[in-house]
Formats: structure tokens, sequence, C-alpha cells
């Protein structure tokens, strides 16, 4: 007969208590990590371990009335890795996707998150996952800035004012001390006024909302996208400025040129090629991949043979120390964030930590005895 088995349920409240929005923290989770998978100490989803996620594609329309078909920002997705190190642990993000969501008073995405014993499989805890993952987003950009920043960075512009704009505005806010103003434009012009109000307040710093995408991108020595929808922003060439860093942590429309010109650090490339290996396979092909990956017109251009992929670096390359970091103050970087599994994992497992050992949330048997030993 096998012994009771319980695991850690933590509702979304419990989640905060154990300190989920803590950017601070979970930016040295998320540098932590990023060392790791510069180092290989991590397993992503299938044989080539580099999938970010199984996902469900939805087609235009379907046979079966109930089947969902495609929409903006809709999917589900499962993203399952194992991080090594101190964190040594398997976990899974399961989410689903739906711009539809807002107009019922949901985030656009609802996220649960599961980390499990790595010899067993035994579920250690499953918790409310949707601030586990707009926070650790929030902090890729933020050690991607502290990193590769150019000195004296005074302007952050933040194209998209959603929660994971928000989070990742906070997170760069925190990593580089040198910034004196945020410059918000939203396309949703009275979204962009409130959202700049409420960061004002919360982060202590100018913040203006702007209604000129331009106006926001030429100002700005660190740039920040993150929006969803129909209409990816479209960053203009004429707006970069020397030394810019571009951090992309949702889709947008950028003229191809400017992908051979500047230098492009990914969070870990062999994912994203994952997905163009996917998009391949779809009927539509590469345009599949286009309306949401971040990386959607890079990977094009990598097929197409017009971006040579050994030109673009991992970021867990650069903070191991194996690849240089910014080269000079006028090069313009674009960071490319897909989001890693493990990010989830790293920062799911912090937070469960200190719940154990807060005694938050609430344990839940699996079984009192399992019926099939
Ligand atoms: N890379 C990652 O790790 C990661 C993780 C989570 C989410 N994301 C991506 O982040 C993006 C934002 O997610 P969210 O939850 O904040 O979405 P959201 O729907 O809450 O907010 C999106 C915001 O963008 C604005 N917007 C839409 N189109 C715009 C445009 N063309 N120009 C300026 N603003 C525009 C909307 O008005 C809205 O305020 C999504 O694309 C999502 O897929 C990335």
């Amino acid at each position: 007969m096998s012994d009771s088995l319980e695991w850690l349920y933590l509702q979304e409240e419990d989640v905060i208590k154990a300190g989920a929005l803590d950017l601070k923290a979970c930016m040295q989770t998320i540098e932590e990590m990023f060392l790791l998978i510069g180092r290989g100490d991590y397993i992503l989803g299938g044989p080539k371990r580099n999938d970010h996620g199984l996902m469900l594609w939805f087609n235009e329309s379907e046979e079966f009335p109930n089947m969902p078909t495609a929409g903006p920002d809709r999917r589900f997705m499962s993203l399952i890795s194992y991080l090594g190190g101190d964190f040594d642990v398997m976990g899974n993000k399961w989410y689903g996707s739906n711009i539809a969501n807002t107009k019922k008073g949901l985030p656009r995405s609802i996220h649960t998150f599961t980390l499990n014993d790595k010899e067993t499989g035994a579920p250690l805890s499953m918790m409310a996952g949707n601030l586990i993952s707009s926070t650790r987003t929030g902090a890729v950009p933020g050690v991607f800035s502290k990193y590769l920043a150019a000195n004296d960075a005074r302007v952050l512009g933040a194209v998209g004012g959603g929660a994971i704009n928000q989070s990742c505005v906070e997170a760069i806010v925190t990593a580089v001390s040198s910034l004196q103003k945020v410059v918000l434009y939203d396309i949703n012009k009275d979204k962009g006024e409130e959202i700049a109000r409420s960061m004002r307040d919360k982060l202590n710093i100018q913040v203006d909302a702007v209604d000129d995408i331009d106006d926001c991108v030429s100002q700005s020595d660190i740039l920040s996208v993150a929006t969803a929808g129909k209409v990816k922003p479209k960053i203009n060439e004429e707006s970069v400025k020397p030394g810019q860093l571009i951090l992309l942590t949702g889709a947008a429309d950028i003229m191809p040129k400017m992908y051979s010109q500047y230098r492009i650090v990914a969070d870990l490339w062999s994912m994203h090629e994952k997905w163009l290996e996917d998009g391949l396979q779809r009927p539509e092909g590469v345009e599949s991949i286009k309306s949401w990956a971040m990386s959607g017109d890079i990977l094009e251009m990598v097929h197409n043979g017009e971006v040579d992929k050994e030109s673009i670096d991992n970021f867990g390359d650069i903070i191991n120390g194996h690849v240089t970091g910014r080269k000079d103050d006028d090069e313009v970087i674009i960071g490319i964030m897909g989001g890693l599994p493990t990010a989830d994992v790293a920062w799911g497992y912090r937070v469960y930590q200190y719940a154990l050992d807060q005694e938050i949330g609430i344990k839940l048997p699996l079984w009192d005895s399992s019926y099939l030993v």
C-alpha cells in the first residue's frame, strides 16, 4: 500500500502573499535561469529539447459548430520543461488566450502552473499562473536591459499598456537606475492615459502618454514592445535612435532591413527555430506564425536566406561571458524574447518554496493511498 500524497494549492491571492509580484527577486531568479540556460542545464519539450510548448492550432472555420476557431491572440498552449541548478524540478504552464476575454472582464489569457518531482512525477504544487507568468515575462526585458542597455539610458519607451508591458516597464525601471522618464504609446488612447497615471503613482517616475508611436520610439533609449490584437505596432527605421535597445516581448511590424542591419539577441534562438519548423508544416506556411511570434519576420528572413542565423546571439551566452554584450554605445540591439518555459519553472518554484516556508496555501491530497499500487 502506498503512502498518502499531497500537494500545495496556491490561489492567486496566495501567490501574491508568497511574493509573486516581487520583480526584483524575480529578476535575480531569471538571471540565475539564463546562466543555467547558457550552460545547457535545462530540458525543453520535443526530441531537440527546443520546443516552447505544444499548441492547439485553430482553423478559420470548422466542420463542428462547437470547435474553437482562429481569432486574435487565440490559442491554447502547454509549456513543459526541466530546469537544473538549485531548481532541479519539472513544471508545466497550461493556458488559454483569447482577446475576446477582455470584453468579459477577464484577463486576455488564463494560466495554471504545476510543479512536479523529477523522479516520481508527483505534483508538488498547482497554482494560479497569471502572475507567475506576467512577472517572469516582465523580468526578462529587465535582465536584458541590465546587460544590454547603453550607458546612461534616460528614456524608456513602452508600446502597449497591457498587463505584460506594465510588468516589463516596472522591471526595466528597477533594473536601469539612470532612467528618468517613461513614454507610453497605446493604440487605445484613454487606456494609455489611465495606465500612465497608475504607473506614475506606482513607480514614482515621470510617465507620459503619447498618441503617436514615432514620438514614443524616437525619444527612447530602451523600447519595450508588448501589444496584443489585430494590428502589430509599426516601428519605423527613421525613429530608431543610435544605441537603442529594442525589446520585443510581443510581435512588432519592423522594416525587414532593420533585422539585417542591427544586432539580434534572442532568449534562446533554437526555440524560435522550432516555431518556424512548426509553421512550415501548416497550410499557410510561415504566415501562420507571423501574426503572433515576435520572431516571425526574422524567421521568415532566415528561411529565405536574408539573415544568417549564425549572426543571432543567445542571451545565455552573453551573461555566461561566452559572447560579448553591447559592443559600443551606438550599437542598436533588438532583443527577442519568446518566453522560456523554464522562466515559469524558475519563478514558480521560488514562489512555491516561499509559500511552503511561510505556510501559505492549502495542502490537498492526491490520494490517501494509491488505488493502482
Ligand atoms: N514573450 C513572452 O514571454 C510573453 C509572455 C506573455 C505574453 N506575451 C505577449 O505580450 C503581449 C501583450 O500581452 P498582454 O497580456 O499585456 O495583452 P493585453 O491584451 O492585456 O494588452 C495589450 C495592450 O496593447 C494595446 N495595443 C494593441 N495593439 C496595439 C498597437 N498596435 N500599438 C499600441 N498598443 C496596442 C492594447 O490596447 C492593450 O492595452 C501579447 O502579444 C502576448 O502574446 C509575451
